[in-house]
């Protein structure tokens, strides 16, 4: 706390990046296993697998696909690679709205986002080397084991939780010492997990709280997932561990493997026969063709595979009509999208100097502890501390199969003075003036409850046949009123934890300043949370489902269970479009997972190995 209350020497920080040029200056050489992939810029004609998209999923099969010598594989991303402040994990909101985001907003709909900008949430999403895994907020979380042994009982066999359990483990390097004996956990893969190295006392004060309403403090991605814990991280020593530092840097030698970025991919190309034979795409403005002799695979995320599908003329057959492009096969692409969302807006005040305030961590004294030793503020996840996984009134709670999770901040919106956090959720002015204003610069913490299986779905519809055009998003949030119920159940128990003994020691109260718009309302009643949830609703960036994964009696299947596009051949979707249901959890670690087991499918399907090259040991 020394250094965040000498907090005067307001560096800013561009100064981040003069540091670890310099630290990269002494530190490195040329066979450094970080440095970064080469982005290739004279492709072959042919290869024998075309990824489009290197993020959470695509960085994966890249990496395991290219362990077969033979195969040549060529990773296609739209986006530029990584930089020194994408690595910082505390500030990892600063990257929304930048040119590392595609910066999709949600259409207006009458049922939630109300009281943001244009009555739209935000949906950021990486257009970056590592895809969303260099704009997330780091946390580790696999979800409940019953999704995957619900996702098997759909009709998908193979994906119940013993087996893919097998994948999580494949990937993890776990640094924690306490979780190296357990079953659950292993070490030695690509990815780092570990606890942030830093936090401030309210972190404790939160798992305490939770002890003292019952719940144990334990390890979510364990045996049992109801309860409180320090969350886990996908981070290496103090910095952001995202799936191209994990999966890409330590093969970017391989000669079997070419990274081409910059390329932004506009249809996947068939032949008479409706087999994938390629990839049209974009780069440095000029239209190009690359073909596959194997398969092309998509990894362009939930919004991005769905979208190139279409685009390909694979999708609702009335919808490309409409929009004038020539049908391959009729199936509900862009249906069943699935999304977690929750409240941004549930803030506690305390009276002492614990929290986040951003003039009190963003200074010198910062920069200097994360770039020389990777501790400190600055590698807080994204600002999230903790995490629980709590049951309303409407969950089983001897299920153990949580209905609700806490993301727990020890800072709120009002912070940062209005600076990030506002712009990133779309915080309209007048909210921002009438709920956030007063309260700048006062210590706060918030809970982000958010709903773990939401009734409501919502899709995806082309805008124009236009590649370069975003598709229009309709989440639907809350068009089932059963989701906003659990929500304000949720509300409900994180105020009735801000009221245990471990949070009253420091005074915590709700923020006295209400929403505009639900003022009206009795106030703190059922009625007014709802109405609040249903203004300052935010997206916890899990978008899913949207190429589902199921048998072929299933009519909202877009893939079959081994991920292969029905009705076409040579063509998968691999990544978190295929999730049938979103998982009870976040999504990062899942959709690896997915990478994961989808190159052993793939290298089964050719008749190859599955035996894996494990990692450099100097990582
Ligand atoms: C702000 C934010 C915070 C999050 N926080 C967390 C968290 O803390 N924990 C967690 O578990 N999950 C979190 N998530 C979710 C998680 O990161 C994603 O679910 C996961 O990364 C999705 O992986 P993916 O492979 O499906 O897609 P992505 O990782 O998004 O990868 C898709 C890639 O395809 C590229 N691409 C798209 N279209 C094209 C095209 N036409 N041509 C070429 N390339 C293309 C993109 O640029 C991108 O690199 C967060 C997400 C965001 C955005
Ligand atoms: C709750 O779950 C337990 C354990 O799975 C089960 O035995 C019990 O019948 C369930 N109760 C209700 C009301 O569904």
């Amino acid at each position: 706390m020394a250094i965040l209350s000498s907090g005067v020497l307001t560096a800013g920080l561009w100064m981040v990046p003069v540091f670890m040029g310099l630290m990269g200056y002494m530190k490195y050489d040329s066979i450094d296993p970080e440095s970064h992939p080469r982005d290739k810029r004279h492709l072959d004609h042919n290869y024998d697998f075309i990824i489009v998209g290197a993020g959470s999923a695509g960085s994966v099969l890249a990496n395991r696909l290219s362990e077969i010598p033979n195969w040549k594989v060529l990773l296609l991303e739209a986006g530029s690679d990584e930089n020194t402040v994408s690595d910082i994990p505390a500030v990892a909101a600063y990257l929304q709205g930048s040119s590392l985001d595609w910066q999709f907003k949600t259409e207006p709909q009458p049922t939630a986002c109300l009281g943001l900008v244009g009555g739209r949430c935000n949906w950021p999403r990486g257009k970056v080397l590592g895809g969303s895994s260099v704009l997330n907020y780091m946390l580790y979380v696999r979800g409940n084991r019953r999704d995957y042994d619900l996702w098997e009982e759909m009709g998908n066999p193979g994906w119940g939780y013993d087996n893919v359990l097998h994948y999580f483990k494949k990937s993890e390097d776990n640094r924690n010492p306490y979780l190296a004996q357990s079953p659950y956990h292993s070490s030695g893969g690509y990815l780092t997990v570990q606890e942030a190295p830093w936090r401030t006392p309210l972190a404790t004060t939160f798992v305490e709280a939770g002890m003292e309403m019952g719940y144990e403090n334990r390890d979510g991605n364990g045996e049992h997932q109801t309860g409180f814990m320090i969350a886990q991280g996908t981070i290496r020593r103090g910095s952001r561990c995202s799936a191209a530092k994990a999966f890409l840097r330590p093969v970017r030698l391989r000669p079997n493997l070419h990274i081409a970025m910059h390329s932004h991919a506009m249809k996947v190309l068939f032949d008479e026969n409706k087999r994938a034979i390629g990839v049209r795409f974009k780069r440095d403005g000029k239209v190009q063709n690359v073909y596959a002799r194997r398969e092309v695979i998509l990894s362009s995320g939930a919004i991005n595979s769905p979208h190139l599908l279409m685009l390909s003329g694979i999708g609702q057959a009335d919808h490309l009509r409409e929009m004038g492009i020539p049908l391959v096969k009729d199936a509900p692409v862009g249906m069943n999208l699935q999304d977690h969302f929750g409240f941004g807006g549930l803030v506690f005040l305390v009276d002492k100097p614990v929290s986040m305030v951003q003039s009190r961590y963003e200074n010198m004294g910062s920069v200097m502890q994360y770039v020389m030793y990777g501790k400190g503020p600055l590698t807080i996840l994204g600002g999230v501390e903790a995490l629980a996984w709590v049951n309303t009134k409407y969950a089983n709670a001897t299920d153990d199969f949580p209905d609700i999770e806490f993301h727990f901040v020890a800072g709120s919106a009002s912070s940062d003075g209005g600076k990030q956090i506002k712009k990133a959720h779309g915080i309209s002015d007048k909210m921002y003036n009438e709920m956030f204003r007063p309260i700048v610069n006062r210590d706060t913490w918030s809970v982000i409850p958010m709903i773990l299986r939401p009734y409501s779905k919502g899709y995806l519809r082309l805008r124009s046949r236009n590649p370069f055009d975003k598709v229009l998003i309709y989440p639907n949030y809350m068009i089932d009123d059963r989701d906003a119920k659990i929500l304000v159940e949720g509300v409900k128990i994180a105020i009735a934890m801000s009221k245990t003994q471990a949070f009253q020691r420091l005074n915590s109260r709700v923020n006295p300043y209400l929403m505009p718009g639900c003022r009206h309302l009795v106030h703190w009643s059922d009625e007014y949370w709802e109405c609040a949830i249903r203004h300052y609703t935010v997206t916890i960036y899990h978008h899913s489902g949207t190429a589902k994964m199921g048998p072929s009696s299933d009519p909202e299947a877009v893939v079959d269970p081994r991920l292969r596009v029905y009705g076409v051949t040579n063509l998968r979707v691999v990544d978190a479009s295929i999730m049938p249901n979103v998982v009870s959890g976040n999504t990062n670690a899942p959709t690896i997972m997915i990478g994961e087991k989808a190159s052993d499918m793939i290298k089964q399907d050719w008749g190859e190995s599955t035996v894996s090259i494990p990692p450099p040991k100097d990582v």
